[in-house]
């Protein structure tokens, strides 16, 4: 591709950070583990490479032989990367003193430099690192200093080879964006055409090329990712893509009838199965949180298989990978190996099935999905729904599950999401939710005493579901919600609102 650009991955926990910066430069971009340099790096226009937890003098750092890019093509070196360049170039990298770790400001900045355009002395960058580079290498000019940090930039003469000890991907640097925009687009000369209509332009001619008349099955889970994978496969292929949507019993409130209108609506091909009692029967009795999960992940694929067995001459299985998903990621723990993190939507189909794979999204971040499918027209609020767990409401009710307690909890749920919607809160919290309690207490209703179900509400707010924090509703809707959800659904007398960021408690309570 003429306007990819390669990151090189040693292992930081900011590498996937560098690919949504440029991203949002609309420059497509590649990350790939330093130790398995693609075949084509020919064809990347510009290199970046990432920081690590590694430093450069330890025996087990990354230390990657990078004749094929260094001089060659433009090249950005990022903290570690900067300091790679230093030590093995005739510069020299030492401990710091005191771990650089933090926000910092550039106190000096070479006039003149077109990598520093637009940027100011005084400019707030971030630092973490705990090596310095204490002499440059050779041949190399002295860009910028912050006040703890003399060597912050450099580049090299003769070559588009620049260096930054900064991270110009965190937002807390706040004109990293504007130093990739300045080397990625006026010195490396990458031109920003990467858009999400020129996504689905390429998608789309490039599926019809795979897939030609074959058959396609796909599983819908209502979310966003299945949902943008198939509009994307419906534009290439149209009714040869057949679409399953299973309704395992744990969705939300009427949520299979009305998704399944809104997919029918949109002209999909696709077919809703109401496994409801399966599920429920084989999870009678199941209190445990994994057993729950694996019940559910092994009926999906019986459901699954059923139904795509009847589809005659089904030659590929669509899923809805994203990027996160496949991105291969350096092993900080085990040395510089690298460990593929493997994970699948909707359940896998049995081998025997021979299905080939297509993953349309699988080098699309979730905001990048989240355009696609708006530059599809599909609508906002579908592309907006909070994620919901693949076991749906199965670890949302503490201890077994019974079909009393299934149509409970969607009821108190309905009431809380609904309320989200009615206040405006819905789209300023990333996830929320009910969990039905395993116990009891004591109340009061008119004259008499109850003693019956307890719920908890939980919303949170995070990117990415790896951390979270509860977010702070109003008083005002917390105490209508309970009252509404207290008078309206019978058997439950409580409401709790969960106060537990994670780490350390969970998302889910199961
Ligand atoms: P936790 O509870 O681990 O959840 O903080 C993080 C995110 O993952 C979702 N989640 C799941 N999603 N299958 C899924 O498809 C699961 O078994 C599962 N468990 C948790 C959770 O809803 C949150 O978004």
């Amino acid at each position: 591709m003429q306007n990819n650009v390669l990151i090189l991955d040693f292992g930081s926990q900011y590498t996937q950070l560098i690919a949504r910066r440029v991203r949002e430069l609309n420059i497509y971009c590649e990350i790939h583990p330093y130790n398995k340099l693609p075949n084509n790096v020919s064809d990347f226009k510009a290199v970046v490479l990432s920081g690590s937890p590694f430093s450069v003098r330890g025996e087990d750092a990354p230390h990657p032989d990078l004749s094929a890019i260094r001089g060659k093509k433009p090249l950005l070196a990022v903290c570690y990367g900067a300091q790679y360049l230093a030590h093995f170039s005739g510069g020299e990298v030492a401990p710091s003193n005191t771990r650089e770790y933090g926000r910092a400001n550039l106190s000096f900045i070479a006039s003149g430099e077109q990598f520093f355009e637009n940027i100011e002395v005084g400019s707030q960058v971030w630092m973490s690192h705990s090596d310095t580079i204490q002499s440059l290498p050779t041949n190399a000019v002295l860009l910028a200093s912050t006040h703890a940090v003399k060597n912050a930039a450099y580049k090299i003469e003769g070559e588009d080879t620049y260096a930054i000890q900064f991270h110009p991907e965190v937002y807390h640097s706040t004109d990293g964006k504007q130093l990739l925009d300045n080397f990625l687009i006026k010195i490396a000369g990458v031109q920003p055409d990467w858009t999400p209509n020129s996504f689905v332009d390429t998608t789309v001619a490039e599926l019809k090329e795979k897939i030609g008349d074959d058959k396609v099955v796909l599983g819908l889970s209502g979310g966003v990712d299945s949902t943008v994978a198939a509009v994307l496969l419906h534009k290439a292929i149209g009714k040869n893509l057949h679409c399953i949507f299973v309704n395992n019993g744990l969705l939300r409130k009427d949520e299979f009838s009305s998704v399944l209108e809104q997919y029918e609506g949109m002209g999909l091909n696709v077919k809703g199965v109401d496994a409801s009692a399966r599920f429920l029967k084989a999870l009678a009795g199941e209190s445990d949180p994994e057993g729950k999960r694996k019940i559910i992940g092994r009926v999906f694929v019986e459901v699954f298989d059923d139904e795509a067995n009847q589809i005659k001459d089904a030659k590929w299985l669509a899923q809805g990978t994203i990027y996160p998903d496949v991105i291969e990621s350096v092993s900080v723990n085990g040395g510089p190996s690298a460990t593929i993190k493997s994970h699948h939507n909707v359940g896998g189909l049995p081998d025997y099935m021979k299905l080939k794979i297509v993953e349309p999204l699988r080098m699309l971040f979730k905001d990048e999905v989240r355009r696609v499918g708006a530059s599809m027209g599909i609508d906002p609020e579908l592309l907006g729904r909070h994620p919901f767990p693949g076991p749906g409401l199965a670890i949302r009710i503490l201890g077994d599950i019974t079909a009393e307690k299934v149509s409970i909890l969607q009821e108190v749920d309905a009431i809380f999401i609904n309320g989200l919607k009615e206040n405006n809160l819905y789209n300023k919290v990333w996830q929320a939710g009910a969990i039905l309690l395993p116990v009891q207490s004591v109340g009061v209703m008119g004259d008499e005493r109850t003693y019956e179900k307890c719920v908890a509400l939980r919303a949170v707010e995070s990117t990415d579901g790896m951390t979270a924090d509860w977010v702070n509703l109003p008083y005002e809707f917390l105490q209508k919600t309970s009252n509404d959800i207290i008078n309206k659904v019978k058997g439950v007398n409580r409401v709790v609102y969960d106060i537990s960021s994670k780490p350390p408690a969970t998302i889910e309570w199961e």
